[in-house]
């Protein structure tokens, strides 16, 4: 009898000779005589060979894409020579069509052509979830996820569930998203951080992968209102000792990722189509990962300042940089592309930060602050040292015109037992379109949200 195989176990050599195998047709080509199916599952790709009587029944003559099939027979290593996804082959003896997919104007292929608009491609993100970059993509997204969360274990972090539904706002009331809550106002959470630093006393450092919603009115390639946020936060450091960890997070993560063979055969294969999407848009850049050299560069807000002012590279006003300005995506963007390797740019100043940020013992114009930006993204980390004296964070909530009340739960870790600490928060879409080369965050999650877009 054929034993079920997933297409991984081809792949794998875990399959025995005779086997039925259901997926879907992702390729089909069809010559005399033969019909050479790709079939697609999920875990990989088949090419399935269906040769003599089967070619010629009505059901083989009429075969399209998307098509889902059930096909049975032989698996057999690909003769010298030739080549097949997976290195394997399967020799069709018997099959049932399980439920056909249209043709014509109705293929997929017609309806999101590879230069389709983006409208049109967004509307069809169902469909164009089935295409080579969108699960590429979505598969080293998991095995990032994955890897993070290995990498919290190996450092003795604890994982936790912070809500979604909250009533206080983190990084700013411009982009909070409020709904009504049984009649009270309430937003989705913009970040879970505060959460988090209640934790430290009862269940030591701690980290979540959580959704953040952000209320963002402006359409760039790096903003989403809503992106899987992974946050964590360490009790008893220094900022020092916070800029190590991050960097042991980042570093270790990406050696799990890299070092796992089928995740890195994507990566590159998404540089590469990365590097030829960006000629046939007349950029001549070459997209290429390679996991970042350490120590990373660090860099204080001051010293970007004046290495902008050296390179002529003006702020939003078009005038040249002066200490306070924000660094705006555009400016940041091309300082971490000249120097073209991860940078913990440190130290900004208070009034560009949040509410929450400690600040520099030597020079109270700034904060315990870091960013980490990476080549073709930017930022993709923001972090602190969090204030850990109550006056003065009753001070901050002052000075930002912050009503204290709904906070009062996290005031109390002042209260009870303070303690220095401080943690960050890492945009997973980020990460995963510095490693991948995407052009956006949008192509790095499942059913993007932004601006305009809550559909599919
Ligand atoms: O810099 P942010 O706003 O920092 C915080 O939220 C802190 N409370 C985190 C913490 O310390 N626990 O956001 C952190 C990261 C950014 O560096 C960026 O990668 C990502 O979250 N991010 C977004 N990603 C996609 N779309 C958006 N609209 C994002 N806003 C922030
Ligand atoms: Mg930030």
């Amino acid at each position: 009898a054929a034993k079920k195989i997933k297409i991984r176990d081809a792949a794998e050599n875990r399959a025995p000779t005779r086997v039925k195998v259901s997926g879907w047709i992702h390729r089909l080509r069809d010559q005399s005589k033969m019909i050479f199916i790709t079939l697609r599952d999920g875990t990989g790709l088949l090419q399935c060979i269906l040769t003599d009587n089967l070619t010629k029944t009505y059901d083989a003559m009429t075969l399209t894409n998307e098509t889902s099939i059930t096909l049975f027979g032989e698996i057999k290593p690909v003769p010298e020579g030739a080549q097949a996804p997976g290195g394997h082959e399967l020799h069709v003896d018997y099959y049932e069509v399980i439920g056909k997919a249209p043709g014509g104007a109705e293929a997929i292929t017609n309806i999101v052509a590879r230069d389709a608009d983006n409208q049109t491609k967004y509307d069809n993100r169902h469909l164009t979830l089935r295409g080579d970059i969108a699960s590429a993509t979505l598969k080293v997204r998991a095995a990032v996820a994955k890897a993070f969360r290995q990498s919290y274990e190996d450092l003795g972090l604890l994982e936790v569930t912070p809500p979604c539904m909250v009533q206080t706002q983190v990084e700013g009331g411009s982009t909070l998203f409020e709904f009504n809550y049984y009649g009270e106002k309430a937003y989705l959470t913009q970040s879970s951080q505060l959460y988090l630093e209640t934790c430290l006393p009862s269940l030591g450092d701690v980290f979540c992968i959580q959704e953040s919603f952000r209320a963002e009115k402006s359409l760039t390639r790096r903003h989403l209102s809503e992106y899987t946020h992974i946050e964590a936060e360490l009790a008893f450091i220094t900022f020092d000792d916070l800029l190590s960890h991050l960097e042991e997070m980042l570093c270790r993560t990406i050696d799990y990722v890299w070092n796992d063979p089928v995740t890195k055969q994507h990566i590159i294969d998404l540089n590469k189509e990365a590097t030829n999407e960006a000629k046939r848009r007349g950029d001549p850049t070459v997209f290429e990962f390679k996991p970042p050299q350490r120590p990373f560069l660090r860099m204080s807000y001051a010293d970007a300042i004046k290495w902008l002012n050296e390179h002529n590279i003006l702020n939003e006003e078009g005038k040249p940089h002066a200490f306070g300005d924000d660094i705006a995506e555009a400016a940041e963007r091309r300082m971490t592309d000249i120097i073209n390797k991860p940078i913990f740019l440190t130290k900004f100043p208070v009034e560009i930060k949040a509410f929450y940020m400690k600040k520099d013992l030597e020079d109270p114009r700034v904060t315990e602050s870091v960013d980490c930006l990476m080549p073709g993204v930017g930022e993709i980390v923001g972090g602190s040292m969090r204030m850990d004296d109550l006056n003065e964070l009753l001070a901050a909530y002052q000075r930002e015109g912050i009503a204290p009340e709904p906070y009062y739960w996290f005031t109390d870790q002042r209260k009870y037992g303070t303690t220095p600490h401080g943690g960050y928060g890492i945009g997973l879409e980020r990460f995963l379109a510095w490693m991948c080369g995407r052009y956006t965050v949008r192509e790095c999650s499942l059913y993007p949200r932004w601006m305009g877009r809550c559909t599919p």
